[in-house]
Parts: structure tokens; C-alpha cells; sequence
């Protein structure tokens, strides 16, 4: 596996792929790698040649300082981890050549003002601007995001449709533990009791979703879910949302059938966000 911080080095062997007829698999990560990761390699690996998959900490889609100073690294053991399941480039870029001075972030446009969106002010800002440059740099065949941030992978698809006709986009389903948690890069700061919160408000929210008939209308299911929470969840002490909404266009119209219930909350300090397929 070669690891490359250089970007023309990047380059030069992404020419010679493509003058080699390869198709090429990209993987946008931040590191601290983990199997939810691995299953995006995993697809990538499937469809495509050659996978790369970028290791970069963007500063633009932290809002809070803390939670960008905190953030996990792991360096050696993500090295270990993309070895064992055949990456060929890790592309590990320096902040200064994805940001050069002067450097124009993008605005997003999309799917504006509702879950993360409303919480993270400026976040998806950060994150199309950075895979802007990352598909840029790369110019994949395919690229692979993780549903569990549903999201952002909606706002992906529109920068995709809009900016990289050449490119196809995956959603790949969330990997969860077997307790049903999430992987997350964030979950190390989740004890064990704190974890087992966790799995049970997951738990419970199954639970609505099995008792809700699946042709009610998004915004009924989303008036008894609020009620039901007031009733049932009390050991999540911030949660910021939790709603369900259309898979198609994230609104709040259509059915059940065609939603997902989206979730972000905060045990202790850290802030977690989940969503179930209803
Ligand atoms: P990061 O949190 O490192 O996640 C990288 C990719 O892994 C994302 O597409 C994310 O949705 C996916 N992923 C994370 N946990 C997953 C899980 N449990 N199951 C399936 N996929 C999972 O998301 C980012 O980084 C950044 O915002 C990035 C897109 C790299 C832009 O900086």
C-alpha cells in the first residue's frame, strides 16, 4: 500500500491508472478507522481496480473547536487497518495544499436548515468544500459514503449530480456493533453505562417504527413520535432531533414507508447521530 501526502505524486499515479484503462474507487475518511470504513473499502473493492481513500481532519466542518481538537487519531493502527483490507493509496494531504492561502470554501445549498444542518451551522459548508477538492484531486470512477450520515450523503449526491457527472456515488448501509451501536470514530468516549443508554433509546425507537403503520403520513408519525419520546425516552438529557423524514428529498411529506428516522443527541459531551430505517 502506498501512502502519499504529496499531491502531484497523487497524481502521477492516478495518470497511470487511468493509462491503464483502471477504474478507480475513492473513500473520503477522517481516520480513526473502523469496519463502518471498512465496508465502504469493501464495496469500493468490489466495483473498482484501484481503491484510494483519504485520511484528512478538515478543519472547516468543525464548528466547535473542542470537538475538532479532540477528535480521534490514530495514525499507526489506520495504516495496519487499510493494509489489511487492500487499500492501494491512503492519500494523506497536507492542510496548507487543500487550503492554500485565500483559499474560496463552497457554500451548500442543500437540503438547508433541518437535522445537522440547523445544529452545525457552517458544517456542510466544510464538508462539500473538502470533497470538492478531494474529488478533484482524485478523479474517481466511484465514491463511497456511509448512510449513517444520511445527510451528508443527500448533499454529496446534489454536489455529485451538479459538479461530477463522471462520478458515480454509493450509499453504503451503517455497520453496527452487535449491541446494535453505530461504529463511530466518536464511540471511545462512550462508557459502558453510557453505552447501554444508548442501545436502549435505539431500542425504543425500533420499537415505534414496528408499532407504526407504514403508509402514515410522515407528519402524523412525527407528531405521535414526539409525544411517545415525552413518554418514554427520559435518560437522554440533550437531544437535539429526532424525526422521521423522506428518504427522497428529506422533506417531511409522503409516508412512513419512504422515511427514515433521523437522530442526533448527546451522551455526556459527545454528540452522536444515528438514523433507522423505518
Ligand atoms: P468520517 O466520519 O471519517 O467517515 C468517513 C465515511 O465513513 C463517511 O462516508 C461515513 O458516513 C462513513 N461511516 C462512518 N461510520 C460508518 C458506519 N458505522 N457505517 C457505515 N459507514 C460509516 O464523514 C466524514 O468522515 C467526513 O465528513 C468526510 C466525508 C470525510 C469529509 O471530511
Amino acid at each position: 500500500m502506498l501512502i502519499i501526502k504529496d499531491i502531484n505524486n497523487l497524481k502521477n499515479y492516478i495518470n497511470q491508472y487511468k493509462s491503464e484503462n483502471r477504474s478507480i474507487g475513492m473513500i473520503p475518511t477522517m481516520g480513526a478507522l473502523h469496519d463502518g470504513h471498512g465496508a465502504l473499502i469493501k464495496s469500493s473493492k468490489e466495483h473498482n481496480d484501484k481503491t484510494i481513500m483519504s485520511i484528512f481532519i478538515n478543519p472547516k466542518q468543525f464548528n466547535n473547536k473542542d470537538d475538532l481538537s479532540s477528535y480521534p487519531i490514530n495514525k499507526g493502527s489506520d495504516y495496519d487497518y487499510a493494509i489489511k483490507n487492500n487499500v492501494d493509496i491512503v492519500f494523506e494531504p497536507d492542510q496548507k495544499k487543500i487550503y492554500p492561502k485565500n483559499f474560496q470554501s463552497i457554500k451548500n445549498s442543500f437540503y438547508k436548515n433541518i437535522l445537522c444542518d440547523l445544529y452545525r451551522p457552517g458544517h456542510f459548508d466544510g464538508v462539500i468544500t473538502v470533497v470538492n477538492e478531494l474529488l478533484n484531486l482524485t478523479s474517481p470512477n466511484k465514491v463511497y459514503f456511509g448512510l449513517k450520515d444520511y445527510q451528508q450523503f443527500k448533499i454529496i449526491e446534489k454536489l455529485i449530480d451538479k459538479s461530477f457527472s463522471n462520478i458515480q456515488i454509493y450509499g453504503v448501509e451503517t455497520v453496527r456493533d452487535q449491541d446494535g451501536l453505530a461504529l463511530s470514530s466518536r464511540n471511545k468516549f462512550i462508557n459502558k453505562p453510557n453505552r447501554l443508554i444508548y442501545i436502549n433509546f435505539i431500542n425504543t425507537l425500533n420499537k415505534f417504527i414496528l408499532s407504526i403503520d407504514p403508509e402514515t403520513e410522515i407528519k402524523d408519525a412525527n407528531q405521535k413520535l414526539d409525544k411517545f419520546i415525552k413518554e418514554n425516552i427520559d435518560q437522554i438529557k440533550k437531544l437535539e432531533y429526532c424525526e422521521f423524514r423522506s428518504i427522497q428529498d428529506m422533506s417531511i411529506n409522503g409516508k412512513v414507508k419512504n422515511s427514515r428516522l433521523f437522530t442526533a443527541f448527546y451522551i455526556l459531551g459527545t454528540r452522536l447521530i444515528d438514523n433507522l430505517k423505518a
